[in-house]
């Protein structure tokens, strides 16, 4: 039983990884993590040639990854949220799958998990990350999001800011509850000059938020792991 772990984010141990690494450990299987920003995979260029082959024709990693894909029994996906989507490595890899969809279907029915972490948006990056495994055929069994560390928290330049981005979170502006208020709410104090779009006053009064530091979080990690472990065996 092999169960592939693939991270789409570039942030060194960062919290994404914390996740897809807790997936990996609960399968109790032989399992690889890979970091798409060690690599190198691109973007497809849609020049359809794979539609005849099944292979990708471009000169990168993802020819050594496709491989690891296609001997793995489950893959576990996961990305960061940036501008409310998945990250580029993410997006680029999601791409290349492509290639596995022609002539045959060579995902199918492989078991997936999903994962996204961000500070708003991490649901839909979930979701889309699932609707594309699915197209590949795969069985998503579980799908997990987070809250982490907002950029602004680790900058470095200052513990306030007049150009956060909270406001455009909020449910004022949205009209939608994308949980940021009650998850940041000891990490950030939104100053009394605060503007909503004109003036996104805000001190940090903390610079990290782990995952590892929510039991919650990590045992839901850990329960998704299991159902891989389950659906693999019943599937023998
Ligand atoms: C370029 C960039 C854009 C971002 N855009 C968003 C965003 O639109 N929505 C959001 O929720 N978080 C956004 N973030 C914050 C990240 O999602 C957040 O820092 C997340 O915790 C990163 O996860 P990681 O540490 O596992 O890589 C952005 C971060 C970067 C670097």
């Amino acid at each position: 039983m092999k169960v592939l772990g693939i991270s789409g984010s570039p942030t060194r141990n960062s919290n994404t990884d914390a996740l897809i690494e807790a997936i990996l450990a609960a399968t109790g299987a032989e399992t690889d993590f890979i970091k798409l920003s060690e690599i190198n995979v691109g973007p497809c260029i849609a020049c359809m040639k794979c539609v005849y082959t099944n292979e990708c024709v471009l000169n990168d990693h993802f020819r050594w990854l496709s491989g690891k894909v296609t001997e793995a029994d489950a893959i576990v996906i996961g990305s960061p949220t940036y501008y409310g989507a998945a990250s580029a490595f993410t997006k680029a890899f999601i791409e290349r799958l492509y290639s596995k969809r022609h002539v045959k279907l060579l995902t199918a029915r492989k078991i997936a998990a999903t994962v996204a972490v961000g500070v708003a948006a991490e649901k839909m990056v979930v979701q889309w990350l699932e609707n594309a495994l699915r197209a590949g055929g795969m069985e998503i069994v579980g799908s997990m999001t987070a809250k982490g560390t907002p950029c602004c928290f680790v900058c470095g330049p200052g513990g306030s800011c007049n150009y956060t981005v909270w406001n455009a979170y909020s449910k004022e502006l949205t009209g939608m509850d994308l949980g940021v208020e009650k998850a940041y709410k000891d990490y950030l104090e939104i100053l009394p000059d605060n503007k909503p779009y004109a003036h996104g006053s805000a001190r940090i009064l903390k610079n990290y938020r782990s995952v590892k530091d929510e039991p919650v979080v990590m045992a839901e990690a850990q329960r998704i792991g299991k159902l891989i472990r389950d659906r693999i065996e019943n599937l023998k």
